[in-house]
């Protein structure tokens, strides 16, 4: 073809990527890897390998080491072994390996995007502009956390060793928001990458010695899941760092629930991509290309979901499958390719059966006429319009290049249909009304909503899941304290047994004898008698019989969780407005505090009942003070966009409050939460239940609205098993003993509800320092970020 054909006709000409020296680099390692432990390359212990292929023509790349529970051992080892080296680096040293580490991405960038488009059959479009670029974007943000470490997180400690693992679809890149944040707040991690994409970890492992990290910072296991399994499990491990599935992160929850690693989880998600009918409608299809088959549709944020307003859904589906007529699908290394090759022949096999079920379960399929190449994993871009909200395409994860597409009338309806579905992960909202997409910015359940744009990320902005989708946050200042622990919590006493008398209050001189009060259960404002008909004897100090507390059971606490998510309203008042509760709330306790105190005492002595009252009134004014003022952030992208980090109230939430303390473990576990705007649903000390009459009475007075706050008394181990398997309850507290936290962990695993306990330790709640303020909100908060994009 002559060039002046070639020009009339625009048809592209092939456009290679020259994989020589990526290859060549394959060649000088004999294609055969080791694990990265301690510096230094080791053969696996069992001496076992398996392959890894380049998905877009099966070829073979490289043999690469199974990980054992032995050669993980070995890499825990070596991680402990460089834990404290490390943190007694300044700041300024560790934030100099990051930026070398920055630096070194960026000189060998050619090779590793073009490693990673081999290994995991992404075009190198993507691997070229998106993926490295940001890798090295993230090291560098982090060069700036590792830098200002002590002067912005005073107080924190390191977890120590990190457990990291990781998914194939974006290799380095999801390397990089591990590692990135561990080493710069002063940990050392064991990372493992997925079995089909371990190569640009391995080429990351020679960078990190080529700048000289010191041995045994960084160490890479390769392997399956039973490595991550082995790594998830082992008892050296501080913390867990999961992206992947929601099926495998619920079985980390439940493996790690024993242990006191903390965990965060990045999962999967099923995004919605709506559209309101005056949106332009251009850009909204050139959204829904980067939306859903960027990276091949297997993306954990991909808008997958297409909801479109009635009013113009006929024409943007024309728009979409002209557009859909254009993308090029075939060899990655292509730089005029779209949609490169499926990872695995599994997941190939996995799309289509999906696809398959949701045709017969009434979609109408519709792919574009190109062909793909005869060799390798390609799958085309597909359409399936007419999809009910509850088919299996509407409803699960397919991580393939294929959009649901629904329809809806109203902004309500769309609203209501983004959050039909169990995930939270993203959003993306076109409209050219600010308002129109803010207010259902707002409204929508998820980590990341994306305005007029998608799939932005960047260091600096947090990013993760609400509900199924995960929890903790990666990047930014949110992610960065995912792997810092306050020294305060990391170095509290354990809860030794019989915690329930833990303080060992002195006997008061006249224990009131006989039954002298019964409370009632507190339900959605009101006083309730418990399901069972049963009451629980109550016995002060001294022995003496106090009065009785309703026996609540599974009924009366479905319908306190029913009661609370009614009152949700609370989180959409204004911050004023619950300060102002708040504030009441102490006037009223104020006024009632000597009688309070009086009955108090005749359980907890009357020095600490003294104690509680008077902190519990500085308690409330406390979070008063706060709830105007946890504010979020602004920040500022290297994009024409800036990132609103909004703190939500997570919803509802249960809360096992502290034994030992009834009045004040109580307030320092409901105000935080009640102030950043959620519904709760406590289980009051269960060594004085009574204490829940004086609340309620205190709140009744108070405008707190009904079903706010609502009381269950009873047995805590048993109440906490019903809370922690409520499938409707976003987020658990629990402050008990070992035992206790760990079941609150390991049964909250169904609906994956964010857990936080005191990890079995005495916390001093009659301190300021360790009862209240920053910890607690960053806890009852969860971060939006809403990308709003600015300019022409
Ligand atoms: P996966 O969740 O099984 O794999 C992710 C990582 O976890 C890999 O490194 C794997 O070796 C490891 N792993 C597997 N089982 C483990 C265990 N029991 N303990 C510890 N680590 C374990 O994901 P897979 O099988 O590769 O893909 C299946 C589906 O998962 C996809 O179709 C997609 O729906 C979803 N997925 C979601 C991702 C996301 O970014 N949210 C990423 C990858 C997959």
């Amino acid at each position: 073809m002559s060039v002046v054909e070639k020009f009339r006709s625009m048809e592209y000409g092939p456009a290679p990527e020259d994989p020589k020296e990526s290859l060549a680099w394959l060649d000088s390692r004999q294609r055969r890897f080791g694990h990265f432990i301690g510096g230094e390359w080791r053969a696996p212990v069992e001496g076992k390998y398996f392959e890894t292929a380049d998905p877009s023509t099966g070829e073979k790349l490289a043999d690469m080491a199974q990980g054992s529970a032995a050669d993980v051992d070995a890499g825990v080892k070596a991680a402990r072994a460089a834990l404290a080296g490390w943190q007694k680096l300044s700041c300024h040293q560790r934030a100099k390996f990051l930026y070398a580490l920055a630096r070194q991405v960026q000189k060998h960038s050619r090779r590793l995007a073009v490693l990673e488009t081999l290994d995991n059959g992404k075009p190198i479009r993507e691997s070229r502009d998106i993926d490295i670029p940001l890798v090295a974007r993230h090291f560098y943000h982090h060069a700036g956390w590792a830098q200002l470490l002590d002067q912005e997180f005073p107080g924190y400690l390191a977890c120590g060793v990190v457990g990291q693992i990781i998914p194939w679809n974006f290799p380095l890149l999801m390397l990089a928001w591990k590692i990135a944040p561990a080493l710069a707040s002063g940990n050392t991690v064991v990372l493992k990458p997925a079995e089909y994409t371990p190569l640009t970890a391995l080429a990351f492992a020679e960078l990190c010695n080529e700048v000289g990290l010191p041995a045994g910072v960084v160490n890479i296991v390769t392997g399956d899941g039973a490595t991550g399994e082995a790594l998830v499990k082992h008892a050296d491990v501080d913390k867990i760092a999961f992206t992947g599935s929601t099926e495998v992160g619920r079985a980390i929850r439940r493996a790690t629930a024993q242990s006191h690693k903390k965990l965060s989880l990045e999962l999967g998600g099923k995004s919605p991509f709506i559209v309101f009918e005056d949106a332009d409608l251009d850009s909204a299809v050139e959204g829904l290309v980067d939306g859903i088959w960027f990276n091949q549709g297997q993306v954990c944020c991909a808008g997958s979901r297409l909801l479109v307003q009635e009013s113009v859904a006929e024409k943007l589906t024309k728009k979409l499958q002209t557009r859909m007529g254009t993308l090029r699908v075939g060899a990655p290394l292509d730089k005029a390719i779209d949609i490169g090759a499926i990872i695995a022949r599994v997941q190939l096999e996995r799309i289509d059966g999906l696809v398959k079920q949701g045709i017969a379960e009434g979609a109408t399929c519709w792919q574009p006429e190109i062909v793909l190449p005869s060799r390798g994993l390609f799958y085309k871009p597909t359409l399936l319009s007419n999809v009910h909200p509850t088919s299996i395409v509407a409803q699960q994860e397919i991580f393939g290049p294929v959009l649901a597409s629904m329809t809806f009338r109203t902004p309500r309806e769309a609203v209501e249909l983004a959050n039909n579905t169990v995930y939270g992960l993203a959003a993306s909202v076109w409209s050219e009304s600010v308002n129109v997409a803010l207010q259902a910015a707002a409204q929508i359940k998820a980590g990341v909503v994306w305005v007029n744009s998608t799939n932005l990320f960047d260091a600096a902005c947090g990013f993760g899941g609400y509900r199924e989708s995960g929890f903790g946050r990666e990047g930014g200042r949110e992610g960065l304290l995912e792997y810092l622990e306050p020294a305060w919590f990391r170095n509290a006493p354990v809860i030794v047994a019989a915690s329930t008398t833990e303080n060992g209050a002195p006997e008061v001189a006249n224990p009131s004898s006989g039954i002298d009060r019964t409370v009632k259960l507190y339900i959605g404002g009101k006083q309730a008698r418990p399901d069972s008909g049963y009451s629980i004897p109550v016995y002060g100090n001294a022995g003496a019989l106090l009065g009785e507390a309703p026996l609540g059971n599974r009924k009366d606490v479905r319908n306190a969780v029913e009661a609370a998510r009614k009152a949700e309203g609370w989180g959409k008042t204004t911050a004023h407005n619950r300060a102002q509760v708040l504030f009441y709330i102490a006037e009223n306790l104020s006024q009632r505090g000597e009688e309070i105190r009086k009955r108090l005492a005749v359980a907890v002595g009357e020095r600490q009942a003294a104690d509680e009252v008077r902190l519990s009134i500085e308690r409330l004014f406390s979070y008063a003070a706060w709830t105007d003022k946890f504010d979020g952030a602004v920040h500022n992208p290297p994009f024409r966009n800036i990132s609103i980090a909004m703190n939500e109230p997570i919803g509802t939430v249960g809360v096992i409050c502290p034994a030992s303390t009834p009045l004040l473990g109580f307030f320092s576990m409901v105000l935080p939460l009640i102030s950043a705007g959620n519904t709760v649903v406590a289980i009051p000390s269960e060594r004085y239940p009574l204490i829940a009459g004086d609340l309620y009475q205190v709140f009744e007075t108070s405008d707190l609205p009904g079903g706010v706050v609502n009381l269950v008394t009873g047995r805590s181990s048993e109440l906490l098993k019903v809370l922690a398997e409520h499938d409707d309850l976003d987020a658990l507290w629990c402050y008990g003993d070992d035992a206790m936290c760990a079941a609150a962990k390991a049964l909250s695993a169904g609906n994956l509800k964010q857990v936080w306990t005191n990890e079995g330790r005495a916390i001093d709640l009659f301190s300021a320092d360790q009862g209240e303020g920053r910890t607690y909100l960053q806890h009852a908060y969860q971060v939006k970020n809403i990308w709003v994009p600015y300019g022409e």
